[in-house]
């Protein structure tokens, strides 16, 4: 069976792409699916994230390099199609890089992450553009936003919601707050789901974001 194919996208740096990315992929990895991580950004983020981890504890989902292959990504990417369930690819945040585009392609599902606050939202409205456009040639693609870094019950983060309606993406019902084991996990090359109870609020987060990409993609 072909793998569910995640673009992870958004021009705007920072957003949380590489995080979404590495998370998912971990915890897709835990429930017994087979899952490649595509570093297609030249930062090599996810590469370093995966290469973090200790030999006797690696990271759950295999990891391949491939940004040299630009707007050729999506062809790179059907090369490994037949061998794993699900594909996420780490996009890189320029606005003039080829390769979201080119990831999107052949993608199932766009996710896009944003933090909510005005200034980085009106950095990443663009998107929205970027996925129209594609969405022409690949039908099938469905795409949500994903809230990173919340920080409940400011009155920024309900500003930025008034925001929300210009991406004309609908918003994943999982979001992600912004928690000091994200950056962690990083450094330790796993997920969340390493760190145990007192990381159980971020497991529950990535767990409820795992059950709504699987269901909208079949996985
Ligand atoms: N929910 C969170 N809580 C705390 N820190 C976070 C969270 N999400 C991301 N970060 C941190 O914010 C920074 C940017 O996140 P990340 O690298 O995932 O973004 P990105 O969109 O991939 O960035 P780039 O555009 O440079 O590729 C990192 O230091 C990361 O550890
Ligand atoms: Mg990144």
């Amino acid at each position: 069976m072909a793998a569910k194919i995640i673009a992870v996208v958004n021009q705007k740096g920072g957003s949380g792409k590489t995080t979404t990315t590495m998370q998912l992929a971990g915890a897709i990895s835990r429930r017994g699916k087979k899952v490649l991580v595509v570093d297609a950004d030249p930062q090599g983020t996810a590469t370093r994230w995966a290469a973090s981890a200790e030999d006797e504890d690696p990271f759950p989902a295999s990891v391949v390099g491939l940004s040299a292959a630009n707007e050729k990504v999506h062809r790179e990417v059907k090369k490994f199609i037949d061998d794993y369930d699900c594909i996420l690819i780490d996009c890189p945040p320029a606005a003039d890089s080829p390769v979201p585009q080119s990831a999107l392609l052949i993608a199932d599902l766009a996710l896009v992450p944003i933090i909510p606050s005005p200034l980085d939202m009106w950095a990443a409205v663009g998107i929205r553009q970027v996925i129209n456009n594609v969405s022409e040639l690949n039908e099938t693609l469905t795409a949500r936003l994903i809230l990173n870094q919340c920080q409940p019950k400011t009155t920024l983060a309900q500003e930025s919601l008034e925001i929300l309606p210009e991406f004309g993406i609908p918003l994943a019902k999982a979001n992600i707050q912004h928690r000091q084991v994200y950056r962690q996990s990083a450094v330790f090359g796993q997920t969340v789901h390493s760190f145990g109870a007192k990381a159980a609020a971020a497991i529950k987060e990535i767990e409820n974001l795992t059950d709504e990409v699987a269901a909208i993609i079949s996985l």
